[in-house]
This record gives structure tokens, sequence and C-alpha cells, in this order.
């Protein structure tokens, strides 16, 4: 395993960069590349590691620095990446959906795979090139030869291609995980399962009662896919959350969508979605 080039970056860097105030990625050099990494239907040229378990969905515990919980259950079911800063874009690139795909290997089949930014890599190999992803051990091996797996993983690093894809979650809407902590007057939503674009640039919550009244208050990304509102009164539910995506802009409104008598550590799921 000594060829694990990419192993602990992801989690390390995500760290550091979440205790100190400022990025580990703005004391770096950063490479720029004319490509756009949200260009659609459009191959551009990216690099690739690998971390944690060979078979898994990255880090040890499922999880990783949009707050995503269970990557290695469906719909992500191990098909994880951390993006490098260009991707991961301080945590607006959380639940963006990507192709991937290799020739650079003799082990590399050619055939793209899909994978959802899950993850951070702000630091190390992957600043090296402008679009680095430090993938999950089974998102890496998929793009392998059949049987050709453990052999490309031990590659450690490759030039890969990649793509902008819309996500795709067939049966599932979005969902919103009230975090833990939560309460009347700090309200924080891990929100997921985006189609489309997957990824946000501006949530919003509108109260139920008195407070509501057409008033949509802005919500501040806390970290990663979480974001949160502090409040100078008693939150009033049921709540509504209208999303903006980042790439896009598109606007949804889940209406009502958590009640009024909400908890914490509670996922309350939506009856809408974007369209692809
Ligand atoms: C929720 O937060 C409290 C206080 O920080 C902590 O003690 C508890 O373990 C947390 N629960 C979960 C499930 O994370």
């Amino acid at each position: 395993m000594a060829l694990r080039k990419g192993f602990g970056f992801c989690t390390f860097y995500f760290i550091f960069a979440f205790l100190s105030s400022f990025s580990i990625c703005a004391r770096s050099e950063q490479k720029h590349s004319n490509f756009s990494a949200d260009a659609a239907s459009q191959w551009g040229p990216a690099s690739a590691t690998w971390y944690g378990d060979p078979h898994g969905a990255g880090p040890a515990d499922n999880g990783g620095a949009c707050g995503f919980k269970n990557v290695n259950l469906p719909p992500f079911s191990s098909m994880t990446s951390c993006g490098n800063p260009a991707l991961f874009k301080s945590g607006k690139g959380c639940g963006a959906c990507y192709q991937v795909k290799c020739t650079s290997h003799p082990a590399c089949s050619g055939n793209p795979s899909t994978l959802v930014i899950t993850d951070a890599c702000l630091g190390g190999v992957c600043l090296d090139a402008p679009f680095h992803f430090d993938m999950s051990g089974t998102t890496f091996g998929s793009m392998a030869k059949p049987g050709l797996d453990d052999e490309l993983r031990h590659a450690g690093k490759i030039p890969i291609q990649f793509t902008r894809v819309p996500c795709n979650y067939p049966g599932l809407n979005i969902a919103f995980h009230v975090e833990n902590g939560s309460n009347p007057f700090y309200f924080a939503i891990l929100i997921e399962y985006e189609n489309g674009d997957g990824d946000l640039t501006a949530v919003d919550l509108m109260e139920g009662g008195s407070h509501g009244q057409g008033v949509w208050t802005p919500m501040r990304e806390s970290w990663g896919a979480i974001w949160r509102l502090d409040s100078n009164h008693p939150l009033q539910g049921p709540f509504s959350v209208r999303l903006t995506t980042l790439t896009s802009g598109k606007t949804l409104v889940a209406a009502d969508v958590i009640p009024a008598n909400w908890k914490p550590l509670t996922t309350y799921r939506s009856v809408v979605n974007f369209s692809n």
C-alpha cells in the first residue's frame, strides 16, 4: 500500500482548514486552467488519487467534509470523491456530480463512472493540478477494466478525464436533516439528494405563524452541505425552505417541509426535487 499517495489528505486538510480561520489553499500557488469544470458534455483533464479502504467510501466514518453521512450506502454507494479547491468550492461544490474515466494506465477501461463530491482535499497532491479528485477506493477502482481495479489502485495517482453531469436520484426527493444542537434560536440543516446541479448557492427559510408572512430569511452556509440560521427570536415552524442551485441558479421551494414540532437529529423528506 506504499503507493496510496492520496491517503489521508482529505480529512487532514479539511480539519486544518476548518480549525484555522483561513484555508490552506490561500497560501499555496494555485494552478489555473481555462477549462470550465461545470461545462456539460465537455471532457477536460484532471488528476486523481484515492484514499481510505480500497473498497470503501473514503473516510473511515463514511462521512466527509460535506457533512453527508453513510456515503457507503445508497444512493451514494461509495461512488464518492474529495474535490480540490476548484471542485469543492468552499463547500458549495458539495453534491455536484461528475463523470470520470481514464486511459492513462493499462488497467483503465476508458468507460465513465459517475461520482458525487462528498469531501474536500485542500492541500498537498490536490493542489498539483487545476482539477484533482481524491476518490474513494471504490470510485478509483471503478475506472478499471473488470478485475483490474487493484492494479489500477496500485498506480496511486493517474491523469483522468472528467465532465460535469446532472445528478440523478431516482425515486428520492430532497431531504433535510436537522443537525444536532439545533434549537429555536439556532437552526441548522444538512440538505441532500438534489437532482440536476446537485449544488447550492443560497438557502432561505420561511417561518410559519406570525413570523412567516411571505418573508424569506437567508440561511448561511455553515460548512459543507449544512446551512444555518441564527435568530434573534424563537423560530416558529413549520418551516418552508427555498433552494437556489449554484451552477444554473434554479430555485425550488419545499413548502412546510419541516413541521412545527421538529426535533434535532431527524431527517425530513420533502415531496419535491429539481428536474434533470
Ligand atoms: C449531540 O450533541 C451533544 C452535545 O454536543 C453531544 O453530547 C451528543 O453526543 C450529540 N449527539 C449526536 C448523536 O451526535
